[in-house]
């Protein structure tokens, strides 16, 4: 089963991906969990991500493109994959399917999350994350059992640059223009799910269970 998620900044992407992978045995491949790891590495391809996301703006095509394509040729003991964060733009859309193709794979489900754009600024603006697991926590709906420790593997919390109030603007802005057209995109080939991203983060869970196990 191989599925993707399309949802604005903040909508739970990251936070849900986890959930599933536990569940039915996926590999979550996020693209911006991947770029962090860069960034933290000090890598060549870390330094171009810097510059992009702490303005909030995204990568260009060419070089999204050639990091999946290198992802997906890993090895993977697992059920399928969970695409969070990749395609973004149409271009990435269209190279998505070929790279598909070119492994006799195809996408199964592309759930999209809904939420409102003044609910992912509470969301982000209190958000943090581990740096080890890229797990993500809010200071009010889901702090950690300690304070400041991931629950996961005990990585300490931080709070990701491009979580800051103009920064948040910024990549709400690109999602509505480059990253929303993908649902129309998707709905013709009949694969699209709404889910409610508004409500509580196991009860968004129910909800998306409900959708895969038909896919089982
Ligand atoms: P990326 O890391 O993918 O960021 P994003 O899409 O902006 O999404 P987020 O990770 O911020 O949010 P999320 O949906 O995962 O929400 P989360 O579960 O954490 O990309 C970062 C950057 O990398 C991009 O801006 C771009 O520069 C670059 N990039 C990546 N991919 C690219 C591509 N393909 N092309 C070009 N550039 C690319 O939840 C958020 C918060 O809300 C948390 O605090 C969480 O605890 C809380 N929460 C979650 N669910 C709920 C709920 N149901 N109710 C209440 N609170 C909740
Ligand atoms: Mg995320």
């Amino acid at each position: 089963m191989n599925l993707l998620f399309i949802g604005p900044p903040g909508s739970g992407k990251g936070t849900q991906s986890k959930l599933i992978c536990e569940c039915y045995n996926l590999r979550q491949l996020s693209t911006g969990d991947i770029l962090r790891e860069n960034i933290a590495q000090g890598t060549e391809l870390g330094a171009i991500a810097d510059n992009y996301i702490s303005k909030g703006q995204f990568l260009p095509d060419d070089i999204m493109i050639d990091l999946i394509e290198k992802e997906f040729q890993k090895m993977c003991h697992c059920d399928g994959f969970i695409f969070d964060g990749f395609p973004r733009t149409i271009p990435q859309a269209d190279a998505f399917d070929l790279i598909l193709q070119k492994h006799n794979s195809k996408l199964n489900v592309v759930l999209v999350l809904d939420v409102i754009d003044d609910e992912l600024i509470h969301r982000l603006t209190a958000r943090r994350t581990c740096p080890k697991c890229g797990a993500s926590y809010h200071l009010m709906y889901n702090p950690p059992k300690n304070e400041g420790i991931c629950d996961v593997d005990n990585g300490e919390l931080y709070q990701r640059d491009d979580d800051k109030e103009e920064t948040i603007a910024r990549r709400l802005e690109i999602y509505h223009a480059r990253t929303k057209p993908l649902i129309e995109y998707f709905e013709k080939f009949n694969l699209t799910r709404h889910i409610d991203g508004m409500l509580p983060p196991n009860v968004v869970f129910e909800k998306i269970t409900e959708v895969l196990d038909k896919y089982r």
